[in-house]
């Protein structure tokens, strides 16, 4: 069968370790008890519908949260804060300083974390500027760019400084439906490049599928771990085939306890969800 429970590699050790962790924002809980694996070169899936603590955990693996109980580990070192081996791209397009050019942009957290001097910050941010397709634009401004565009600066000026992970957060939720589909494939053309590992959140089943190797499937709040899926079988090429189809209809019932309607790819609200839903592992 295409679609199959994770079998981690043995003998490898995981990049980063999610171990039991509960996040509280005062009396609210956001997760409970949420242990995953990310090995080296995997593009990790959280997938959950909204209010389950999908960007909880993400903030917690950058280091801006910390875990009432249990803890995150990279390379096995407690996170105890943010750091420059894992970057942050977020959903809004306004997570670039709009006083900046997209070189300036993308030059910045190298300066700041005096990774390379001025000179070679630059040449870094061309290279990294044309990676994403952005040659011709490194003077403009933001706010003269696309949001298309500007998620592709918020990504350059992430890879550009050689993050152990890459965390993002619905990176293209707020993009129109053909740029997101372009996203995807780029997102996905650069990893076949590059390899890096990728942490990535989203509440769209079809985009689980396509950028995830594997996919953690939280419950709603409080977020709890349901299941765990490999997806490496998937891309944009699939989508819409019937192996994709199942796959959607599965991960829908194993979230939902029914079969999605039609097309249905994004994961509804969690009102009137059961309760309980077995646990794959
Ligand atoms: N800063 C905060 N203060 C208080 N409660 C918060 C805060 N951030 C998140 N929460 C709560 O924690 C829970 C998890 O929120 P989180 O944003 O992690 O969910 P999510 O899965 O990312 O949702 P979405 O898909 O809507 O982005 C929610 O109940 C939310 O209201
Ligand atoms: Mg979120």
């Amino acid at each position: 069968m295409a679609f199959q429970v994770v079998r981690p590699n043995t003998g490898v050790a995981p990049l980063l370790i999610a171990d039991g962790v509960t996040l509280e924002y005062g009396t609210t809980r956001a997760t409970h008890d949420v242990s995953f694996n990310v090995y080296r070169g995997d593009r990790f899936v959280l997938l959950g519908p909204s209010g389950c603590g999908k960007s909880s955990l993400l903030k917690a693996a950058a280091g801006f949260i910390k875990p009432v109980v249990g803890e995150i580990r990279i390379d096995g070192k407690r996170i105890d804060g943010p750091g420059p081996d894992r970057i942050v791209v977020f959903q809004e397009f306004d997570q670039l300083p709009p006083w900046k050019t997209v070189k300036e942009n993308v030059m910045f957290p190298l300066l700041m974390t005096k990774r390379l001097n001025r000179h070679h910050a630059e040449e870094r941010a061309l290279h990294w500027i044309a990676k994403v397709g952005l040659t011709g634009f490194e003077d403009a401004h933001p706010h003269t760019l696309s949001g298309g565009m500007k998620q592709r600066v918020a990504i350059a000026r992430a890879l550009a400084m050689q993050p152990e992970v890459l965390l993002m957060d619905e990176p293209f939720a707020a993009l129109d439906a053909l740029t997101r589909r372009n996203m995807q494939a780029e997102l996905g053309r650069l990893w076949e490049e590059l390899r890096f590992t990728l942490l990535f959140v989203t509440h769209s089943i079809e985009e689980a599928l396509v950028v995830g190797n594997r996919i953690l499937l939280l419950s709603p709040h409080p977020g709890q771990v349901r299941a765990e899926l490999n997806s490496h079988q998937f891309d944009l090429d699939s989508a819409g085939g019937t192996d994709f189809q199942a796959a959607t209809q599965r991960i829908h019932g194993l979230l939902f306890g029914a079969p999605a309607h039609g097309h249905a790819v994004e994961v509804p609200a969690a009102a009137g969800a059961p309760h309980e839903w077995s646990r794959v592992s």
